[in-house]
């Protein structure tokens, strides 16, 4: 009745940004995403007869909102009618990033409790069953069950919407460069943004587009081809925030630091370092580049005012049980 998953934090190329059906989390548009091996989640969790309520301890963090206690309480729910159960559980989560500041902390933490509670309660998933129900929890948390590079099939409702690997980890040696610029939690949650996508007058405008794109990152990724691939992930950043900044209330996720940051990558670019700026809902700014280059933007992102934290990521495999458990 007890049970240890580690899941990666994941990053899109190709974003999900607004959702067909809001409660099941079906996407408007497929997505394409890639593991990483440094931005993690750990869970343990152990259903115990002698508890009367559900018992949820985030390690390091100062702040637990109630809205991420009912989240991970739904996910339970879940997991105990799949096995038929009333048994309450004693939960311990741990991320080594700060959560809710741009880098998937929804999509690592929820994956990581759909795996670590399904194994406790003896539930024996396939990948594809557990990418649909992290789904339920976050839509981006269906992305860090597969390993590598990820493609999220929106499908057409809750049976057929979910992620599947379209290469393995070890398929390119690039890296993700993510510079964390602030420790502080977002004040609009990525629900809270994607309920707003639909108000922006570019909002079907990116829709229309998304098709064509997925098709060339998908080939840029399968030869290899790093300028055609980075040059669509950077336009498919701009292309969502386009539509937050343009979202009724507008949302704008970026820090002074975010825009710098994104200014010297098209800098550095001009000047024969070739990398590629994407961001999700918030500041931090995830910086896309090969491998041999890796070291030198990350010396040359930390003499940059405002940015707190670096860490270099690798393509990984994705969710995964694992015998340390952190009670
Ligand atoms: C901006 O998965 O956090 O990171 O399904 O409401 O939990 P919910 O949203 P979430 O969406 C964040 C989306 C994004 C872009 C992306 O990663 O595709």
């Amino acid at each position: 009745m007890k049970a240890t998953a580690k899941a990666p934090a994941n990053i899109a190329f190709i974003k999900y940004w607004g959702k067909k059906d809001p409660k099941l989390r079906i996407p408007p548009n497929n997505s394409i995403s890639m593991c990483l091996s440094n931005l993690y989640s750990l869970c343990t969790v152990e259903f115990r007869e002698n508890l009367s309520e559900d018992k949820i301890k985030f390690l390091g963090e100062k702040v637990v909102t109630e809205r991420e206690v009912l989240r991970i309480i739904k996910v339970l729910d879940r997991a105990r009618k799949l096995a038929k159960t009333k048994l309450r559980a004693k939960v311990v989560t741990k991320n080594n990033f700060p959560k809710a500041t741009g880098i998937a902390s929804s999509a690592s933490g929820l994956s990581v409790l759909t795996l670590a509670v399904t194994a406790a309660l003896g539930v024996r998933l396939s990948k594809l069953e557990l990418s649909k129900l992290a789904r339920l929890a976050s839509g981006t948390a269906c992305r860090s069950i597969p390993d590598g590079f990820v493609e999220w099939e929106k499908g057409t409702g809750p049976e057929d919407s979910f992620a599947k690997q379209i290469f393995p980890p070890d398929w390119w040696e690039i890296r993700d460069v993510v510079a964390i610029v602030t420790h502080k939690m977002k004040k609009v949650s990525s629900t809270g943004g994607h309920a707003l996508a639909e108000t922006s007058p570019f909002y079907k405008t990116r829709i229309a587009g998304i098709k064509e794109r997925i098709r060339k990152i998908k080939k840029a990724m399968k030869s290899r081809n790093f300028t055609v691939f980075g040059e669509i992930l950077e336009a498919e950043c701009l292309n969502m925030h386009a539509v937050m900044l343009t979202s009724s209330p507008s949302l704008i996720y970026w820090q002074p630091a975010t825009l710098a940051i994104m200014k010297r990558v098209q800098e550095w670019r001009g000047e024969g370092l070739e990398s590629y700026f994407t961001i999700d809902a918030g500041p931090s700014v995830h910086i896309i580049c090969q491998e041999k280059d890796a070291e030198e933007l990350k010396k040359r992102l930390s003499k940059i005012k405002g940015v707190l934290r670096i860490s270099v990521n690798k393509p990984s495999i994705g969710a995964r049980l694992i015998d340390e458990h952190l009670f």
